[in-house]
């Protein structure tokens, strides 16, 4: 006879525009780095396993790239005889494929059906749907493009982030580097704008709060790094790992307007400089609210500055000597490479750049 609940099953299933090979692919990577947020070391392959603080929790029973991931697992350390089974199938779909979830067997050990009603309402069904609310759901948006970029597409897109290469050659000529200067970046992403920098022979510094722009920055530039000419750390803007008055200077660009509260990253800029350094940062311009360069979600959780206030941000930091400039990007844009369709979005009055000094 069956036990109560035994077959209670909780299913969720997503059709893709990926191949079953590339869908498994990202499938994998993505759990990988979920899992990690939340304590949980997921080993993948054929023996795989996933660890929760030093114990296996689930163990790979079935390992088909492409095809399915099978998992033994033991939510309940109070009773590790009890095994359920998580599955992972992925299938051609008319367009894609269909990825599927079955998780089988926690009906047992909960036993009551208002039990295992209660569970799924609280555990996957209330989640879900707080994580597609408009908040929660812009809020992930927001993060994965831009915030604290993560995922495939963030790490293709700022390995090589052809639209902001206009905003570093402004700022490159703005801080004419050389050899015998220090450099922090605060927000560097995938170090593109590291890697321009670092041609002028500079030492250089770097904090993203996202651990993969810091994976990706210290890749882009792992020569700069191997010969100790380059340190990406991840921190906080408002908490710079460094001590006073390490650096000559200082850059930030596409980060200003994410800042909760840009004064103490400011200030934290303006500690780690020395005498006479400088910093230059790239604005956000209220111009550009809901444009391609700043579309919803981003658009309503970014703070937008004009010159009167940005300028008045820099004063409040501290430093001492403060303006804002406009500068034309469009001729940086096609000397860029911008797809000549796409040069109009630099058209205009021209982007505020913070330029501030201490003594
Ligand atoms: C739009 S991206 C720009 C990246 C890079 N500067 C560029 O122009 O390609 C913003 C970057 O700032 C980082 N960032 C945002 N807020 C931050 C904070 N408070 N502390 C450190 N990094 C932050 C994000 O993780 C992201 O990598």
């Amino acid at each position: 006879m069956k036990e109560p609940d035994a077959g209670s099953t909780v299913c969720a299933s997503v059709t893709v525009a990926l191949e079953p090979e590339a869908a498994f692919e990202v499938l994998v990577q993505e759990l990988a780095t979920s899992l990690a947020r939340y304590g949980l070391t997921f080993e993948p392959g054929a023996n795989g396993r996933v660890v929760e603080d030093s114990r296996e929790v689930g163990r790979v029973t079935a390992w088909l790239p492409g095809e399915r991931i099978a998992l033994a697992w033991r939510p309940a350390d109070w009773a590790p005889e009890e095994v359920t089974a998580v599955e992972l199938s992925l299938g051609r779909a008319e367009v894609g494929t269909r990825v599927m979830l079955e998780f089988r067997g926690l009906g047992r050990l909960l036993g009551d059906a208002n039990e295992v009603t209660g569970w799924l309402s609280g555990e996957v069904v209330a989640p879900l749907l707080r994580a597609t609310s408009p908040r929660a759901f812009g809020d992930w948006v927001t993060d994965r493009r831009a915030r604290r970029p993560s995922g495939a597409q963030a790490r293709a897109y700022y390995r090589d982030p052809l639209y902001h290469y206009p905003n570093f050659r402004v700022i490159l000529d703005e801080l004419a580097l050389s050899a015998a200067d220090v450099l922090l970046e605060v927000g560097c992403g995938g170090g593109a704008f590291l890697a321009d920098a670092l041609t002028s022979g500079c030492r250089a510094a770097a904090v993203d709060h996202s651990p993969e722009m810091v994976d990706l920055a210290r890749e882009k530039n792992s020569g700069a790094v191997a010969e100790g000419r380059l340190d990406v750390r991840l921190a906080s803007a408002d908490r710079l790992p460094f001590p006073d008055a390490t650096f000559t200077c200082a850059v930030m660009t596409g980060v200003l307007g994410f800042l909760p509260d840009p004064i103490r990253s400011l200030q934290e800029i303006r500690r780690v400089l020395g005498p006479g350094g400088r910093l230059v940062a790239l604005g956000s311009d209220p111009e550009m609210r809901g444009t391609p360069a700043a579309p919803e979600p981003m658009a309503s959780r970014l703070r937008f500055y004009g010159s009167e206030e940005l300028e008045r941000l820099g004063r409040a930091a501290g430093f001492d000597t403060v303006a804002v400039v406009r500068r034309d990007l469009a001729p940086y844009a096609r000397v860029a490479g911008v797809p000549e369709e796409h040069l109009a979005l630099f058209a205009g009055p021209g982007a505020r750049f913070l330029l501030a000094r201490r003594m």
